[in-house]
């Protein structure tokens, strides 16, 4: 099956910014993006540059230095808002702007107190200036996932019509599900006739904890764009999390997608993001978190140390994360606890082990976890007994 290239775009700088707390300043913006540039994304969202003059300063500096992705700056449907991101996209190689405005009945009656015919006008107007000044032109069409499929298609058509080169589709409230969301690209992959002039984006929320199945919905259905960020972070319960779908995509290669991401780096920048945002990743996170590649029940212990296979779908090494770990706990069994005894240098009998397995069980329940220290004082303590 030949493979489907689908697009990285990385908007940790941007939307994952928007977290209370991670603010970045320009240096760190631009330590961040060159990494995220090695790792093989291939556009950045380098911020919202009408936002701050600070903003304005990181994507311009941004725009200097990276070669090789496509530098992007986020406005609002606001002829300065473009004015100001097009100066600051100056200097890039590739510049994108992305431009739009809420579609659905929520945004346009609660926040525009408008109509769906003058937003669509307004929709047209924001990508006609953003085109004055760059080729490459992103229209999002804000809360998408709970716009009507027959408005959203109708948006979609008129600004391809008028330049757009990629239609961002945002479940901005993390609402839709994956059905759901898959359908709607599917609608508009049916239903917008020059829907093949511009590339389909996902851009999913994770208020339901949905954003990564979402997105992989939206590109079985059509969409060549995943917009994501570094251990998810972004407004709220966050964004979807580029490290998921980059490695959903890779272990599903019947899938027939691909990405130029460079697996192996998904860690070590992880853990660059989170020290440099100041934001803890959660330990069950999935690919990244320091328990993704822990064993500490039994039965899996038993398991994994006969075939890693058994509970194991991912090699760390292929995510750059440390060794898979043998955790002991009050829940191991007897050849976790051997396995860890031996990599200390203690090569026990069957009968040693379990003679030291009752003993190991009862430190085990008065603690949560057994370490190093507490094994070389339960074999010191065997083998003088025994010796
Ligand atoms: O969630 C959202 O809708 C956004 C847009 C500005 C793209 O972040
Ligand atoms: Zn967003």
């Amino acid at each position: 099956m030949s493979q489907k290239q689908v697009h990285i775009f990385d908007t940790t700088l941007r939307d994952g910014e928007q977290v209370p707390g991670c603010k970045l300043n320009t240096k760190e913006k631009v330590e961040l993006a060159l990494a995220l540039e090695e790792l093989g994304v291939d556009i950045i969202e380098a911020g919202f540059p009408i936002s701050s003059p600070g903003d304005f300063e990181s994507v311009t500096e941004l725009s200097k230095i990276l070669k090789k992705v496509s530098v992007c700056g986020l406005t609002r449907a606001v002829e300065k808002d473009i004015e100001v991101a097009a100066q600051a996209l100056h200097y890039a190689k590739r510049p994108r702007i992305h431009t739009g405005i809420g579609t659905s009945e929520y945004h346009i009656k609660g926040k525009f107190n408008s109509t769906e015919d003058e937003i669509l006008q307004r929709a047209i107007q924001c990508v006609k200036w953003a085109k004055n000044f760059v080729d490459d032109v992103e229209f999002y069409a804000e809360d998408a996932g709970r716009t009507r499929n027959e408005y959203l298609a109708r948006v979609i058509e008129a600004v391809i019509k008028a330049g757009a080169t990629v239609v961002n589709i945002p479940d901005t409230t993390g609402y839709c599900l994956p059905y759901q969301y898959g359908d709607k690209i599917a609608y508009l992959v049916n239903n917008v006739p020059n829907i093949d002039k511009a590339i389909i984006s996902c851009h999913c929320h994770n208020d339901l904890g949905l954003a990564t199945a979402n997105s992989i919905a939206g590109v079985i259905s059509g969409a060549r764009q995943i917009e994501c960020t570094i251990n998810g972070l972004g407004e709220r319960a966050g964004n979807t999390s580029l490290e998921e779908v980059v490695m959903v995509m890779k272990q599903h290669k019947d899938l027939g997608y691909h990405t130029n991401v460079n697996s192996k780096l998904l860690n070590p920048l992880s853990r660059l993001v989170s020290e440099t945002m100041r934001m803890p990743v959660q330990p069950n996170k999935a690919i990244v978190g320091s328990n993704a590649f822990s064993h500490s029940s039994g039965i899996h212990q038993d398991g994994f140390l006969k075939s890693a296979i058994t509970y194991e779908i991912i090699d760390p090494e292929e995510v750059g994360a440390d060794t898979s770990k043998i955790v002991l706990t009050a829940r191991s069994g007897r050849s976790a606890l051997a396995h860890r005894f031996q990599k200390i240098g203690y090569q026990f009998t069957r009968n040693d082990i379990d003679v030291l397995y009752d003993k190991f069980l009862k430190v085990a329940d008065s603690k949560k976890e057994v370490d190093n220290n507490d094994l070389v004082k339960l074999a010191e303590a065997h083998v003088s007994v025994v010796a």
